[in-house]
């Protein structure tokens, strides 16, 4: 009898007994496999699936929740402030983690880096390294230095092998990189395949549950961005850590897109040296001192999860010989690029259509919050004019979401935001208060303020 198979999508798993072009689960082409099925358990009754249920069970018996032992388990700090913080202040023993990112964005390192200093704080560690030859780890170690060299490693891609070895190793933390390069003996389907990627993570979820091992899962992501693999790996670890940067830039951000054990608002920012990732413990101060202040340019007083950043955002206005005219956003989203866009057209007196517009976030980070629209228009108007924004050698601050009626809307946590940029001196800021409610209103207080200098100059 041929084996039977299955045919599952890789985007979100969906399984279906025939092969479609689109997936019939979350409307994706082309991203059904074909997968063979477990064979039956031998003596197991019935065939196929149905052999699993019918076991004869014991019934469990519940326990209230007050009863339920839960010793209170100290958190290993990775000596990586970021990353603590983004986990939700350390790792949580037995937990599982789930890094993602780009192709050498600094998945290896930041792991590495992290065994390395839980090792120097005495806890037993352990890398499994599934991409790399032992070789090009320890080169790696060696340029991380600190205590990247006293981290034991295993090369091996066999779950089963991986499996024995924590399990006689029993380490505190285990760092499986990647996960999509392990194999599971008993499955068909190349490594990384949806069933395998599966039934690895599932397993190696059972160690570190019963073995309280704490595993960290280097994981790779799409083109897209998304985690490779199902999502069913996404339900199944405890905290889902996203690695992201473009790799030209120096600056790397950490969040947190899932987290059993902490809060999803906590991003690191790190910068990637010759010695691995740096903390940017005070990422605003760096922005703000890097920030140009010529046309164009405007900080913007962010949210970053629960911590305020300052952010340069940088804007160009050029005439445009093509049409429809270019529209290139880097860290903002297009769509609320063509948003502001349009309000500053109807509602500020400043109609773009004929020319190019470039607007970038210095230094590689994202931001995705409404409350960066003002600042865009402010440095997209300042670029069209090519009046430079800032008073007194300091580069002009803002924050605020715009209305389609040219309204400024308030955003959470302005205090925190005004208090940021008190600390380093931005003031004032311009933001939805008293003073400015709307769009216009604004652009006259910071185009006025700042031709104010340029007479004075
Ligand atoms: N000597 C160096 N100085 C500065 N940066 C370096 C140096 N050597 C490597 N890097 C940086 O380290 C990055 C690779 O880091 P790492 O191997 O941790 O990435 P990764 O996310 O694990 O990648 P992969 O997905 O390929 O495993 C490179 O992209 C490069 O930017
Ligand atoms: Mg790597």
């Amino acid at each position: 009898m041929p084996p039977k198979t299955v045919f599952v999508c890789s985007q979100c798993g969906n399984e279906s007994p025939k092969w479609h072009g689109r997936c019939p689960g979350c409307g994706e082409w082309n991203t059904m496999v074909e997968e063979r099925l477990p064979e039956p358990v031998p003596g197991g009754s019935g065939g196929g699936g149905s052999s699993l249920g019918r076991r004869s069970a014991k019934a469990a018996r519940p326990v209230p929740l007050e009863q339920v032992e839960a010793p209170a388990l100290a958190r290993f700090q990775t000596g990586i402030g970021e990353l603590d913080r983004v986990l939700g202040g350390g790792i949580v023993p037995g937990s599982l983690v789930l890094i993602g990112g780009a192709p050498g964005i600094g998945k290896s390192t930041i792991t590495g880096g992290a065994l390395g200093n839980l090792a120097a704080a005495g806890h037993s560690v352990l890398y499994v390294s599934g991409e790399e030859s032992p070789a090009q780890v320890r080169l790696r170690a060696e340029r991380l230095g600190g205590h990247a060299l006293s981290v034991p490693i295993v090369a091996e891609t066999d779950l089963e092998t991986v499996i024995a070895t924590l399990e006689a190793e029993r380490p505190d933390v285990c760092v499986v990189d990647s996960v999509q390069t392990l194999y599971a003996g008993g499955l068909t389907g190349a490594p990384g395949s949806v069933g395998q990627v599966r039934e690895v993570a599932g397993r190696l979820m059972r160690v570190a549950k019963e073995r309280q091992v704490a595993v960290i899962l280097v994981g790779h992501v799409t083109k897209e961005g998304a985690l490779a693999g199902p999502r069913v790996l996404e339900h199944l670890v405890d905290c889902v850590l996203q690695f992201e940067g473009e790799r030209e830039r120096t600056y790397r951000t950490l969040r947190a897109l899932k987290n059993r054990f902490g809060s999803t608002n906590e991003v690191g920012v790190f910068e990637m040296r010759e010695r691995g990732l740096v903390e940017v413990e005070d990422a605003s101060s760096r922005f703000v001192e890097e920030a140009t202040r010529g046309p164009g340019s405007v900080v913007l007083c962010a949210m970053e999860g629960s911590r305020p950043l300052l952010v340069e955002v940088q804007a160009l206005v050029a005439p445009s010989e093509l049409v429809p005219p270019r529209r290139v956003a880097n860290g903002v989203d297009r769509n609320r690029l063509a948003l502001v866009l349009a309000v500053l057209a109807r509602h500020g007196g400043f109609a773009l259509g004929s020319s190019d517009v470039f607007v970038s976030v210095a230094g590689g980070v994202r931001v995705d919050e409404p409350g960066a629209d003002l600042a865009i228009a402010l440095a997209l108007a300042s670029a069209a004019n090519g009046v430079p924004l800032g008073t007194g050698g300091r580069p002009l601050a803002a924050f605020g979401e715009l209305g389609l009626s040219g309204e400024l809307r308030y955003v959470a946590h302005a205090d925190r935001r005004l208090a940021e940029a008190a600390k380093f001196g931005l003031e004032p800021v311009l933001s939805p208060d008293g003073s400015a409610r709307t769009l216009r209103q604004a652009l006259r207080r910071a185009i006025d303020g700042a031709e104010r200098l340029v007479d004075a100059a």
